[in-house]
């Protein structure tokens, strides 16, 4: 599966700046996407007639085509996997490639998927280097942010509402908040462990709808009730369990260990997963949520929705974690920066079948809190107002 993208933005190009000119480069080209490539490939339109040429799954002799479109055009396709020859691509972009052939993708999400991975990113060090903008420099570079209420209608006054009423929910959902300040030496108990993954992935019960269909219930909702989404733990410190990498049973509530690290390589692991985030570092337990496309695309075969649908039902459980953790008096976060590419061979994921969408984390709050947190709140009248009532 091939797409291909018209690029007319300018590039920076070593050859222009010599030859006196302003160093950019602003000829159109051809880039060439697939699923199983990392990097999209410039390509001519004589290549793209190549490939136009080769059935996908038939194939034709190599020398066949050399010789009806001349070797220096159809080589440096060969040389960078965009035809593929049987043993011209390494283990990973094989299986990224049979994956595409045979879970029931939707092209342009699948093309999404396959190009939106991150690995070696490292915050830390970027902000170690000042690559990090602050708010400030954002509005300088952007301009100001679209305004944080967007009226549609401005010439017509607004229907006022009924002061809102504060129940015990409110205040659970006044607790949730985003940490970024972890106890380093505290462990998440056995009990608060058990708790949040029974919570927010166990499975409640399940429905057969039909033999070979069953329905599963969880707290949170999922599209097509398959709740196509896996928790993976990384554990640094937890009663009872070694730290390491572990794979929650939704229907077992039980945890099947896949590696033990000791504690730096869980460290250094958490580091890497985070992208660097290093405020997220001293969080006892991170849970990674990956989405099994083949169990989602089973029923939502080449849908336009599915691959939206992934991600909703990743944001939900993540809000129950959210307001889960707040009801234990424990810290928690989402995160969607995360070195997907690297997370996936260590938790042994097929790429294109199953993908890291998100990375969660929860534990005590430390005492002495050094990175930012959305507090100091200036409040809105209606708070002011339901507050007071
Ligand atoms: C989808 C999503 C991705 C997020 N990614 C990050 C992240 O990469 N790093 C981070 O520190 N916080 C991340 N956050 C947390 C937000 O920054 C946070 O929710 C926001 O600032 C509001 O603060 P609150 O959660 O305390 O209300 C993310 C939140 C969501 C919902």
């Amino acid at each position: 599966m091939v797409f291909v993208e018209l690029d007319q933005e300018p590039r920076f190009d070593f050859g222009t700046l010599l030859a006196g000119g302003d160093g950019l480069d602003r000829r159109a080209r051809w880039l060439a996407y697939a699923p199983h490539l990392h990097e999209p490939l410039e390509v001519t339109l004589a290549q793209l007639a190549v490939l136009e040429a080769v059935p996908r799954d038939d194939g034709v002799a190599l020398d066949a085509l050399r010789q009806r479109f001349e070797p220096s055009v159809v080589d440096p396709l060969v040389e960078a996997g965009l035809l593929v020859t049987g043993h011209n691509l390494d283990a990973r972009a094989s299986a990224c490639d049979a994956a595409a052939r045979r879970v029931p993708w939707w092209p342009p999400a699948l093309l999404a998927q396959a190009s939106g991975g991150w690995d070696g990113i490292d915050i830390e060090a970027r902000h170690e280097a000042g690559l990090m903008p602050t708010a400030a420099q954002l509005v300088d570079t952007n301009g100001p942010a679209p305004a944080q209420e967007c009226l549609r209608r401005p010439d017509a006054a607004p229907c006022a509402l009924a002061t809102p009423r504060r129940h015990d929910f409110d205040r659970l959902l006044a607790q949730r908040r985003t940490c970024r300040n972890f106890d380093p030496a505290a462990a998440l108990s056995a009990a608060e462990l058990g708790t949040m993954l029974h919570r927010v992935w166990g499975a409640v019960g399940t429905r057969e709808l039909a033999p070979g269909a069953v329905a599963v219930k969880k707290t949170s909702p999922a599209g097509g009730g398959l709740h196509a989404t896996e928790a993976y733990l990384l554990v640094q410190r937890a009663e009872g369990l070694a730290p390491g990498l572990y794979h929650y049973l939704p229907m077992q509530h039980a945890l099947e260990p896949l590696q033990v690290l000791d504690a730096a390589d869980a460290a250094a692991m958490v580091h890497r997963f985070l992208a660097g985030q290093y405020w997220f570092a001293d969080v006892p337990v991170l849970v990674v949520m990956t989405a099994r496309f083949d169990r989602l695309f089973w029923k939502y075969r080449r849908h336009a929705k599915a691959w939206r649908v992934v991600h909703l039902d990743v944001g939900h459980l993540s809000q129950t974690m959210y307001l889960s953790a707040a009801d234990l008096g424990l810290g928690a976060f989402v995160t969607a920066a995360i070195n997907d590419r690297e997370i996936e061979p260590a938790l042994g994921l097929a790429p294109l079948q199953e993908a890291a969408i998100a990375i969660v984390g929860f534990g005590a709050r430390s005492h002495a809190p050094t990175h930012i947190e959305l507090d100091g709140l200036t409040p809105t009248p209606a708070a002011l107002a339901a507050d007071g009532a």
